[in-house]
């Protein structure tokens, strides 16, 4: 006997990822004769960015070395000392994954049961979604402001009986907005007022080329908070595929013993790399610095560009190297229209319903890490597209 065709499960047909998805189109698009310049994805190394050299070296070290067997499963007992120092911690308090989206994954699978929600941020970083939908969550959210703060009173209406905890993202993707105190003290409080825990996403909380950040785990005393963090962008190595979490505060006892056990599962991360992490944290920061200056160079053409452009706008991001632009004119219906049509001047960005559902307004997001005049060659097709 044979089989026809095998069918995907209905749990794998709630899997999307927009911002790989429309690479697809464009291929086929590329594939036809048109140069394409790839603004959809958030990795540093297509534009030249390299991890710092003493990261290699160490990762190339430990190959040398007998880092060939399976690792612990919470991680290496050196890099879970150093990240709980790092992040002011008890080493209990820390378990290695691989990047933070196995953290992200590990959190929804001890956290979420059906018909409950991690209350996340619109707009949101798509895998938080794509969990919530295969956890078979009830998908809330919160809305930002026009310059993307938390909306504490929209925060406010959507936590209900089913809300499990808050997710933060700071610094934001996809708006890269870098969130005040006074909003961060709100949301702390508002957590404690509803006794809710907070995710606090800080993959890029180094990533900060305007003012300065403040970490959530310095103002959340009573209210517990798990930050998660990797080398993929403060460290400018995302393809390491490694990262943690940390748990910070009283009351999270079981979910420990439970991150334990799916970490046990999967048996553990890869050890080179988390050998390469060791040395990350503890040597010189000094890479940060030089690129936060090519980021804000990049901000800058991105801010002019647009206030030159009719029918778009933006808020200033101040970290991370993403914006979500504004598409105010109405000449396309959504934003998947805009960005399909764009794919034809060579331009690929990503569709901003991706990011939330439930978004007021047509967006796509655009990610800056290309060199300057790959940036404003972008913008130069971006224009004649909206004036064709
Ligand atoms: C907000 C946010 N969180 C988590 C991740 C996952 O990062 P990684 O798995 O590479 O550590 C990303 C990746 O782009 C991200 O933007």
């Amino acid at each position: 006997m044979s089989f026809l065709s095998v069918e995907p499960s209905s749990k794998s047909d709630l899997v999307s990822y927009p911002i790989r998805d429309i690479v697809q189109e464009a291929k086929k698009i590329e594939n036809s004769g048109t140069k394409m310049l790839y603004l959809n994805v958030g990795d540093p190394a297509p534009f030249g960015f390299r991890p710092p050299k003493h990261i290699l070296d160490a990762a190339a070290d430990a190959l040398r070395q007998d880092y060939s067997g399976y690792a612990p499963s919470a991680g290496d007992p050196e890099l879970r000392q150093t990240i709980a120092k790092f992040e002011k911690v008890s080493d209990d308090d820390v378990f290695v994954t691989a990047g933070l989206s196995e953290g992200i994954d590990l959190l929804y699978q001890a956290m979420l049961d059906p018909g409950r929600n991690i209350l996340l941020p619109s707009p949101s970083y798509p895998l938080y979604i794509t969990k919530e939908r295969m956890g078979y969550g009830t998908m809330d959210f919160y809305d930002c402001d026009e310059n993307y703060e938390p909306d504490l009173e929209n925060m406010r209406k959507n936590i209900n009986k089913y809300t499990k905890a808050i997710l933060v993202i700071n610094p934001n993707n996809p708006t890269g907005a870098v969130y005040s105190r006074k909003t961060l003290q709100g949301i702390v409080d508002l957590a404690g007022e509803y006794k809710l825990p907070i995710i606090s996403d800080d993959v890029y909380d180094q990533m900060v080329f305007e003012g300065d950040i403040t970490h959530m785990r310095d103002l959340s005393k009573d209210v517990p908070v798990v930050c998660g963090n990797s080398l993929s962008k403060n460290y400018i190595y995302p393809g390491a595929r490694a990262g943690y979490i940390a748990f910070h505060g009283e009351g999270w006892g079981n979910i420990k013993d439970a991150i334990q056990r799916l970490c046990n599962q999967r048996l553990s991360v890869n050890w080179e790399m988390q050998r390469a992490y060791i040395a990350a944290l503890k040597g010189s920061h000094d890479h940060i610095h030089q690129f936060n200056k090519e980021l804000k160079v990049r901000k800058d053409i991105l801010m002019k560009r647009v206030n030159d452009i009719d029918g778009l706008s933006v808020a200033a991001p101040r970290g991370a190297f993403y914006s979500f632009i504004k598409i105010e004119s109405t000449k396309w219906k959504s934003d998947s229209e805009f960005v399909r049509g764009l794919l034809k001047y060579g331009v690929v960005v990503v569709p901003g319903s991706g990011f939330a559902p439930n978004l007021n307004g047509k967006y796509f997001r655009l990610v800056f890490l290309a060199k300057p005049d790959q940036l404003n060659y972008a913008f130069d097709q971006i224009e004649k597209y909206m004036k064709a």
